[in-house]
């Protein structure tokens, strides 16, 4: 998928406030500095779309750009950010796990964990959270260019070994990027345009 266009429309808080247009929608969740702003300006090839920055905790708020005019990528804050409190800690901030229950244009969430890490706590409790409310999701492995060819492999199976050793009867679907050498882009891009395919013959 070609994108002719990627546009900021709104920053907020509250998952009634988005935008109200009946178009399918991505959003990309994962702790903070993962990488998820840096992976959205990789994947519209916009530099300073979305605000990244070295340090955890840049975006804040629920930011949506409007993509070639008819679906929507969707920036969130991280969850298990240290400098929150320990009581915001254990669960994810409200109004994020209210937008993933409340957003009906949700067609699919994008999940990022950070290639080189052992599997964390804070991601596999966030990910049986997306399993026991039935948000549709995929992984998206990030920072891949931090690692070799050989070891982005182990580090991919050994994660879905673990998964399916926990709760897990079934690999969630994946993706393995990098936002600074561009791995994974057309891989995710042509999903999200099969998905928006379905989405819009569904509603006709
Ligand atoms: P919050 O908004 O704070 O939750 O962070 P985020 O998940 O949006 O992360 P962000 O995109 O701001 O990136 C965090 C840091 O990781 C920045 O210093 C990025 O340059 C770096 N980074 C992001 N993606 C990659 C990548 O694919 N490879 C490498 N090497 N660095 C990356
Ligand atoms: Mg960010």
């Amino acid at each position: 998928m070609k994108i002719k266009s990627a546009d900021f429309v709104m920053s907020n808080s509250n998952v009634i406030n988005c935008p109200k247009d009946h178009l399918p929608e991505y959003a990309f969740i994962g702790r903070s500095n993962v990488g998820k702003s840096s992976l959205i300006n990789m994947l519209t090839q916009r530099k300073g779309l979305a605000k990244t920055s070295g340090r955890p905790g840049k975006t804040q708020l629920i930011n949506h750009f409007r993509i070639n005019d008819n679906w929507f990528l969707v920036d969130l804050p991280g969850y298990g950010y240290a400098r929150v409190s320990k009581k915001d800690k254990k669960t994810f901030q409200k109004y994020i796990t209210d937008y993933f229950i409340e957003r009906q244009q949700l067609v699919c969430a994008f999940v990022l964990i950070d290639i080189r890490h052992e599997p964390q706590k804070v991601d596999l409790e966030f990910l049986e959270w997306m399993g026991e409310n039935q948000i549709p999701f995929c992984m998206i492995f990030t920072k891949a260019d931090k690692l070799k060819p050989k070891a982005i492999e182990n580090h991919v199976n050994e994660y879905i070994n673990q998964l399916l050793e926990g709760v897990w009867e079934e690999a969630p679907k994946y993706f393995v990027t990098s936002s600074t050498n561009g791995m994974g882009q057309e891989e995710l891009l042509g999903y999200i345009d099969e998905l928006n395919t379905n989405f819009f013959k569904e509603v006709r």
